[in-house]
């Protein structure tokens, strides 16, 4: 239980003895810590179900409050707002217990969730670009969160390797070098090693994409091509598994660099086998119609304000396209994995294929009611002229090539900074590639999940402001004090009641930490979290500077307050560990 949960019961219960709902007696912090440390306006709307004055309502409440032990003082202010503060002896109690539990008095959920975050979303030859960095971090830290919460999570990168690029590859490739063994009819062996690296893909890839806009032909052929794959051609079916070990590897060299897992690893192509039977069960479910020679679903419903364009399902060529197959996953989810609910952390600018794919899936009955798909979508990181992030010669940024540029920017800093100087070479790189992760992570983090943000490699490698390297520096000195505590053989023992705000502003703070995670999981924001994290390093520091722990004399109060730095370290270590940060033991 949390405090604010206790306190919301309390009041909750003085509300209920006065005949009114209980749960009016929400109680959160306080918007003005000065006047109290929280507060409820319950009082407003049970007036309204009372037929009474909420003043009225708000001084029995604060009255029945006002003898419950662990409450110092409760008192009505304007229209009827309870304002509420806790002894220092219950702070002190609720800090104690808190400290000790490892969850932080966050409680898991009673009814776990098999939630499948579908994030990072590579493709085959494309190099990711700024959107697959934010699916990435966003998603990690999302699959993070509710993982911590206890909910079952299974994480799934939704590689992109079986639609129309791969036929667009194929055809490009064979044009370029037409004696290739795949391209030869009748051949069924291949070679074990790739004809083509990730370089050539990354050149092919683009040039025949924009080569098929204007080229009917070329374009045709990849479409050909795209269905010959997908029915089995051997030659095209040993190439394409070249092209993906290729992208793969240096997909999941990126992940790692980030430190960002998954659990599956399956791609559209995974669910190619399930596509027949799904689309038969459609069939017969009455929804499939055909138009021009292609297989479609109609998904405008009433009451739209727009024209919603129909789901191809199959195309005139019979090739299964994007929608097809993600179509089909959803089945593998809730089939297969039992998913209860899925977040589709992608570009908000597939927001129109995820309102097809969604609706079709309902439709059809592909997704019972019950079943939650979400396209939990973000904005664009842009570059410092308001444009999406691009390499200064205007092309896609690699994820390799930013995951470069900060950890650069991290080791100027540090040197900048005379950090880590005298630590051994290996130790140094290792903070470094930490700080320019966090840096990265951080400055995306921070930002509400839909909002547009500039790339500003600057600021989020700074050690100051709201930045992912500030936060690993805070920590970091919390540690050395941790350390030279130990050095000096004083123990930790428990919170003894506050006598300073300082101390009384952060146990409040670190109290709140079960209310962040669960609003986190709620808004599939994970900026509540950000910002919490900053606000703990802030209410630290300012519990430091009045509170000092190594050269208090009163033993108690001494031991006290270094279990509450430990406390402390705990929650913003464990903030940022949700956001997919790592703090280094010292810098
Ligand atoms: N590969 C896709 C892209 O790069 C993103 C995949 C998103 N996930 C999904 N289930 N469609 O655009």
């Amino acid at each position: 239980m949390s405090l604010l949960r206790h306190l919301s019961e309390i009041t909750g219960r003085a509300f209920a003895d006065l005949g009114l709902d209980a749960s009016h007696g929400l109680v959160l912090p306080s918007q003005r810590p000065e006047l109290s440390q929280f507060q409820c306006n319950g009082a407003m709307a049970a007036a309204k179900q009372a037929g009474k004055p909420p003043r009225e309502i708000a001084e029995a409440v604060a009255e029945k409050l006002s003898s419950h032990p662990e409450i110092a003082m409760a008192e009505v202010a304007g229209p009827g707002f309870i304002n509420i503060s806790v002894t220092d002896e219950a702070l002190a109690e609720w800090g104690n217990e808190t400290a000790s539990d490892p969850r932080l008095g966050h409680e898991r959920a009673e009814e776990p969730l098999t939630v499948v975050v579908d994030y990072a979303g590579p493709n085959v030859a494309k190099a990711m670009h700024v959107g697959h960095l934010r699916a990435t971090i966003i998603g990690d830290a999302l699959a993070r969160t509710f993982t911590f919460a206890g909910h079952k999570v299974i994480r799934d990168p939704h590689f992109g390797d079986w639609g129309f690029q791969m036929g667009l590859l194929i055809a490009a490739i064979r044009e370029e070098q037409p004696d290739l063994p795949y391209f030869q009819p009748g051949a069924e062996v291949f070679p074990e090693e790739s004809p083509v690296t990730l370089d050539d893909l990354q050149r092919i890839y683009p040039a025949a994409a924009e080569r098929a806009r204007h080229d009917e032909e070329f374009a045709e052929e990849a479409r050909q091509a795209t269905v010959k794959l997908q029915q089995g051609h051997p030659g095209y079916r040993a190439l394409w598994r070249h092209m993906k070990t290729v992208s793969e590897e240096s997909q999941r060299a990126d992940f790692g660099a980030l430190g960002v897992e998954f659990d599956l690893w399956y791609g559209e192509s995974d669910v190619h086998d399930l596509i027949e039977p799904m689309v038969e069960r459609l069939k017969e479910a009455g929804v499939v119609e055909e138009s021009d020679g292609a297989s479609i679903i109609r998904i405008e419903e009433e009451g739209d304000k727009r024209e919603w364009p129909p789901l191809i399902l199959e195309s005139r060529t019979g090739g299964f396209l994007y929608s097809t197959t993600d179509l089909a996953t959803i089945d593998f989810r809730v089939r297969e994995l039992g998913a209860d609910l899925m977040l589709y952390v992608v570009d908000r600018r597939q927001g129109d294929h995820f309102t097809q794919v969604f609706r079709a899936a309902r439709k059809g009955g592909i997704a019972p009611p019950e079943v939650v798909m979400e396209h939990t979508w973000f904005g664009t990181m842009n570059g410092p002229d308001g444009k999406p992030f691009r390499t200064r010669e205007g092309g896609v940024v690699r994820l390799g090539d930013v995951i470069q540029m900060v950890v650069d920017a991290a080791r100027k800093r540090i040197e900048e900074a005379n950090l880590a100087e005298e630590y051994p070479p290996e130790e140094r790189e290792r903070i470094a590639q930490l700080v320019g992760v966090a840096a990265l992570k951080f400055g995306d983090l921070i930002n509400n999940r839909t909002s547009d943000y500039v790339f500003d490699l600057e600021r989020f490698s700074s050690f100051e402001g709201k930045t992912g390297p500030y936060l690993q520096y805070a920590a970091v000195r919390v540690k050395s004090i941790l350390r030279k505590a130990e050095e000096r053989s004083i123990e930790p023992g428990p919170l003894v009641p506050p006598t300073t705000d300082a101390e009384r502003n952060l146990i409040i703070h670190l109290l709140q930490f079960p209310e962040v995670v669960e609003r986190t999981m709620e808004l599939r924001a994970p900026n509540h979290i950000a910002e919490y994290a900053f606000e703990t390093a802030g209410a630290f520091n300012r519990f430091y500077d009045t509170c000092h722990i190594l050269s208090e004399e009163d033993e108690a109060r001494r031991a006290g307050w270094l279990s509450l730095a430990r406390w402390a370290l705990s929650t913003l270590e464990l903030s940022l560990h949700l956001l997919g940060i790592e703090v280094p033991d010292r810098m």
